[in-house]
């Protein structure tokens, strides 16, 4: 028991030094710039707080660099946290970034090829069923669109310098990277705002349900390719919607606003944390898109019929969505919800 406590106790002491240090400049970390040095060999000797003082942290970092609390950074002449913050980004959330990515693209690589792709159990019934309206599509397809374009030009400014710059040359990289900024800062608004209208127009779809449980068990049928029942969304559905569109959509969209918008005295120290935060969101909504894209096309042929036309087959919802197709044929005339399919797919919805 002694020990379990003790081994607790140093665990959250440990932790929580982590997290302290955390908020503190690498003191450690080389500066680059002479002006630095100097500003260092001057403060050599003072009485700066250290990590145990009650005044270190933030505050520390207030007194010293940023002007005291409230103030904007007016007589900031230089700040060494920057210093902190480039070595981070550069080098362990950079590397993080790729290695998660990767990671991610050999999974799905793999798991495509030894498990392969959900198909149907039975042929295709050749009647279709509408699943998605055309404001439904609208939202998602811009949700979608936003998303590709942040990323795209998000990893260039991460990764840009390091892997275009060499073969591109200065100039032509300084007009891409400028570009893409430009991009990006104005595209993040639109997402905020895509990433909005989709919360609105699906959260009344995403309450989970007692089956989705059973669902998780099985991890989705997804390796035993059994069918496991599921509603209008399954239970990987919501989690994707909760945990990516909802709280990392919030992540992206708070930080992101706090850097395009420099208008309420942000200091160099928060447009570091946000940036900090928004590379370790930016990663994850990532990996998780991948994912996402994958069982929304060749993971499970199909789904993207939903999304392009607004229909599936009766026996695709019969099949992954067990529940909901009860459903629809318990609550509606059979001829009312579903269509021929040698009706014209494209453009917009068939009814
Ligand atoms: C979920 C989609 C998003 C992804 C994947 C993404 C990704 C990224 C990445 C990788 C960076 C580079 C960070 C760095 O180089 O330090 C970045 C920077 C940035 N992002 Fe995003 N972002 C997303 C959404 C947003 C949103 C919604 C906004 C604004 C509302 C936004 C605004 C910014 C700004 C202002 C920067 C700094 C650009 C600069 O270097 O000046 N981002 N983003």
């Amino acid at each position: 028991m002694r020990i379990s406590i003790h081994f607790i106790a140093t665990l959250i002491l440990g932790i929580a030094s982590m997290t302290a240090s955390a908020g503190v400049p690498d003191r450690n970390a080389p500066l680059p710039y002479p002006e630095e040095r100097t500003i260092q060999q001057a403060e050599q000797g003072g009485t700066q707080p250290g990590l145990g003082d009650s005044a270190s942290g933030k505050q520390h970092l207030d007194r010293h660099y940023l002007g005291p609390y409230g103030e904007p950074e007016r007589d900031v002449l230089l700040q060494r946290g920057g210093n902190t913050w480039r070595y981070l980004r550069n080098e362990d959330l950079a590397l993080g970034c790729g290695v998660l990515l990767l990671v991610m693209l050999l999974v799905i690589v793999g798991f495509y090829m030894l498990i392969g792709p959900m198909r149907l159990e039975h042929p295709p019934s050749g009647r279709t069923l509408q699943r998605f309206s055309v404001w439904q599509r609208v939202v998602h397809w811009s949700t979608a669109i936003s998303f590709l374009v942040l990323t795209f030009s998000g990893l260039l400014l991460l990764f840009g310098k390091k892997i275009i710059l060499p073969w591109l040359g200065h100039a032509a990289f300084a007009d891409l990277a400028m570009f893409s900024k430009t991009l990006h800062n104005f595209v993040g608004p639109l997402f905020v705002f895509c990433s909005l209208a989709i919360f609105v127009t699906f959260v009344h779809r995403n309450f989970f349900i007692h089956a989705d449980l059973e669902w998780i068990k099985h991890f989705g049928g997804l390796v035993s390719k059994r069918h496991i029942p599921a509603g209008y969304f399954n239970a990987g559905e919501k989690l994707w919607f909760w945990g990516a569109v909802t709280m990392l959509g919030l992540l992206m969209s708070s930080t992101g606003l706090v850097m395009d918008f420099v208008v309420l005295d942000q200091t160099r120290y928060q447009l570091q944390i946000a940036d900090v935060l928004h590379i370790a969101g930016a990663s994850l909504y990532m990996a998780g898109a991948m994912a996402h894209i994958y069982i929304g096309t060749i993971g499970m042929p199909g789904a993207y019929r939903a999304m392009r036309d607004g229909v599936i087959d009766t026996e695709w919802a019969r099949e992954h969505h067990s529940l909901w197709y009860e459903q629809v044929l318990a609550t509606q005339d059979e001829s009312d919800a579903m269509v021929p399919v040698h009706m014209p797919p494209m453009p917009g919805p068939i009814r």
